[in-house]
């Protein structure tokens, strides 16, 4: 096994190896929640608390279910009715809540950078359930083991992350990992969507679906993040759709047998066709939710190896 992180930040400082192990041991928790036994020891005895400073369906929910299903105490606290809308620091919270001794922490938060903060000051392991518009490492994880059980591989293949690429978390998460995983990413989005320096990232960037889709094996939708834009982006949804949603004309530039993916929650008819979502002899929107879970058990299962091999480690250094 080789997987060496304490926490999980960003997918940037994760090696391949890393990446591979964890989508390995993902395949098992596949298999486990497919069946009516769902139930692992691999928690058992930690404490898990989830703590949201966004809205979330998707990630908060199958966090809640990894850790329930790996036997785990899950907490999950409401922070819209924390101390923090008292005034209360996060770094406070942070320490509040490092005193009643959790194992694993699941922070998502709007400031990009706090969730490494918070590893700072913690001293148990740290998951990013997605900070501001810098990383989503579940996301990625989960889109890779999606890409690999369906193309039959990770590397060599096009990939065509598509629309608001400059608000986007999942999107840098998915260029890290796609990268290290030698696969060929390309952006596609207005210019208005697209972050300065993108060019620099080692992707093509295109702002024409049908050359950016050009024979592209997986296509990768985002949602137009209007939470994060402080000004008008796009001329208007329905402009926005003609040019850059995709649909099944835009689609047909894609290799027959491409994958269409959407992290959600999606605006149906704004970044996607409602009929190409829903297809599901080209959609992988729901496997994309099912993954999630199996990666979620699976990055958490890795992390605390590594925290009580620490612990032990420290523990024998005290009684030299
Ligand atoms: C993404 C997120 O929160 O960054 N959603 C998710 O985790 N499933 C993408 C989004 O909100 O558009």
């Amino acid at each position: 096994m080789s997987f060496r992180a304490r926490h999980l930040l960003g997918i940037e400082h994760l090696a391949p190896d890393e990446i591979t192990t964890l989508l390995d041991l993902s395949e098992q928790y596949v298999d486990l929640n497919r069946g009516d036994q769902k139930h692992d020891t691999a928690l058992a005895g930690l404490t898990q608390i989830n703590m949201f400073f966004e809205a979330s369906t998707r990630t908060q929910a199958s966090f809640e279910l990894a850790g329930k299903r790996l036997g785990a105490d899950v907490m999950n606290m409401h922070m819209a009715a924390s101390s923090l809308k008292k005034g209360e620091t996060l770094i406070d919270t942070a320490l509040t809540l490092n005193a009643m001794h959790p194992d694993l922490l699941v922070m998502r938060h709007p400031q990009s950078g706090s969730v490494s903060l918070l590893a700072e000051k913690v001293n148990c392991a740290v998951l990013n359930a997605g900070d501001g518009r810098h990383e989503h490492p579940t996301q990625a994880l989960l889109d890779a083991l999606t890409i690999r059980r369906s193309m039959g591989r990770l590397h060599r293949l096009t990939v065509a992350i598509c629309g608001d690429i400059a608000h986007s978390r999942v999107a840098r998460s998915n260029i890290h990992l796609l990268g290290k995983m030698e696969n060929r990413v390309r952006l596609v989005g207005p210019p208005t969507l697209m972050p300065t320096g993108a060019a620099d990232w080692g992707v093509e960037v295109f702002h024409d679906m049908a050359e950016g889709l050009k024979d592209a094996d997986v296509v990768m939708m985002l949602r137009l993040q209007k939470e994060r834009m402080d000004g008008a982006f796009i001329p208007s949804e329905r402009e926005y759709f003609h040019r850059f949603g995709l649909d099944a004309g835009k689609l047909a530039h894609a290799k027959d047998s491409a994958i269409v993916m959407h992290p959600g929650p999606m605006n149906r008819g704004v970044e996607i066709d409602g009929t190409i979502a829903d297809d599901i002899n080209r959609s992988v929107i729901q496997e994309q939710v099912e993954m999630g879970v199996a990666v979620r058990m699976a990055a958490m299962n890795l992390l605390a190896r590594n925290l009580r091999a620490a612990r032990s480690n420290a523990d024998a250094g005290v009684m030299v």
